[in-house]
């Protein structure tokens, strides 16, 4: 039997997901929650906005089965990273979406709640942690470890042997040398070339990619 799911966010990484369900029939959409109320009551694509967060908790008893996490990120995973133990707590599974498209090795690991876009690569022997997503296009060479919840944007390129620390966000386009640490919780801006390991919690962009010297917001 196809999983009933429940999507956590309305916006537009949730309308690339719900796209990708129905058109290859991944699972059922019961619906999404969304914290915004402008969005109750409204639907994407057919599938209903139901209301907020704590709606969740009935949902097991209404037959869903799973959760997925339908917010992306443009810098700081936490709320995706909150939202996966939210799912968990209430009994629900979280879904591994792979989109048809998706290129994985049999060598290859991918966790729980992962979401692989159209067009990904993953090579032989690498590891993909729980809740992160492979947005569009995104190449991840051999023998890479990946570590919960992070996000590689659109394009990104990890060459082989590379680690990505848990939470961390790659952005669209960013290319990372082989061998190379990056640290839990970094953000790499879009377009970066990174050659040197980047430490925990700070955010690099560039060409090759240097710790940011005016910080703002860290992508939140
Ligand atoms: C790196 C990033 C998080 C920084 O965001 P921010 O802190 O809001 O940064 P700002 O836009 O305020 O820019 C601050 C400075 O960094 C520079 N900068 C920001 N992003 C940059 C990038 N990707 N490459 C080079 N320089 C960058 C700005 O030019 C600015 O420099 P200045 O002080 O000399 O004027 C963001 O620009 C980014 O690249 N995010 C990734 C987006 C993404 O992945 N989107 C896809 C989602 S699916």
């Amino acid at each position: 039997m196809k999983p009933v799911v429940i999507l956590l966010g309305a916006g537009g990484h949730a309308r690339v997901l719900i796209d990708m369900i129905l058109e290859h029939d991944l699972a059922t959409p019961f619906g999404i929650l969304d914290p915004d109320h402008r969005l109750w009551g409204q639907d994407l694509f057919g599938v209903p906005v139901l209301g907020g967060d704590n709606l969740l908790a009935s949902m097991h008893e209404k037959g869903v089965t799973h959760f997925v996490v339908s917010v992306g990120s443009v810098g700081l995973t936490r709320i995706r990273q909150s939202l996966h133990q939210l799912g968990i707590s209430h009994q629900l599974l979280p879904l591994t979406l792979k989109h048809p498209s998706a290129i994985v090795s049999a060598r290859a690991t991918i966790g729980v709640g992962c979401q692989l876009l159209a067009g990904v690569v993953v090579n032989t022997n690498a590891m993909i942690g729980r809740n992160v997503i492979l947005n569009t296009g995104v190449i991840v060479e051999h023998d890479c470890k990946i570590e919960d919840h992070v996000h590689l944007a659109p394009g990104v390129t990890l060459s082989g042997n590379c680690h990505v620390g848990i939470g961390a966000h790659l952005g669209t386009g960013a290319i990372v040398r082989q061998g190379i640490s990056i640290g839990a919780n970094a953000i790499v801006g879009a377009g970066a070339v990174v050659i040197r390991d980047v430490p925990a919690e700070v955010t690099v962009v560039g060409v090759p990619a240097r710790i940011q010297s005016r910080p703002s917001t860290r992508g939140a």
